[in-house]
């Protein structure tokens, strides 16, 4: 059997931390964090957390919990600018450096999160353009 990208990347443990980190950031993060209508970051975080863990190859907690993702229907309600993802990726960069890949797993992950959030805006600003590729 071939190993996941789930296992490459540290597995769970790999994961966690990396979700954890996203979020300590998106707590101190005033044009994202009110977006989220939960007090609680805590139930957001799992969310996140099993989605990437199903999307790379682990367990299918998500689809068990959240059914099919469609997650850009699931954020049309929140106004996602070109300014609100530069900054969900300023607070991904960080996390997703907390795990130290190695550069092949880090491009192959990074990838994905930078084309996954271009992907989610739904309303126009100002761009800065910094994660463009
Ligand atoms: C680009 C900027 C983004 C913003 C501002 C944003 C914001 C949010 C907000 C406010 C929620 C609702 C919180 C909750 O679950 O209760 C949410 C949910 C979620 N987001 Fe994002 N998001 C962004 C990009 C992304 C990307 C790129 C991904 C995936 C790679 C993602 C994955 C998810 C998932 C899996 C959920 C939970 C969906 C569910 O099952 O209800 N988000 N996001």
């Amino acid at each position: 059997m071939s190993e996941t990208f789930f296992d490459r990347f540290g597995g769970e443990q790999a994961f966690s931390t990396m979700v954890r980190g996203f979020y300590e950031a998106i707590a101190q993060d005033d044009l994202i964090r009110p977006m989220y209508p939960d007090q609680d970051l805590g139930p957001a975080q799992d969310r996140l957390r099993w989605f990437l863990e199903q999307y790379w190859g682990g367990p299918k907690t998500y689809s068990e919990q959240r059914g099919h993702p469609r997650l850009r229907m699931r954020h049309a309600q929140f106004p996602i600018t070109p300014q609100a993802r530069d900054q969900w990726l300023d607070h991904m960069r960080k996390a997703v450096d907390l795990i130290r890949l190695s550069p092949e797993l880090d491009e192959e992950l990074w990838e994905y999160l930078v084309d996954a959030a271009y992907a989610m805006v739904n309303t126009p600003g100002p761009d800065s353009g910094r994660w463009a590729r």
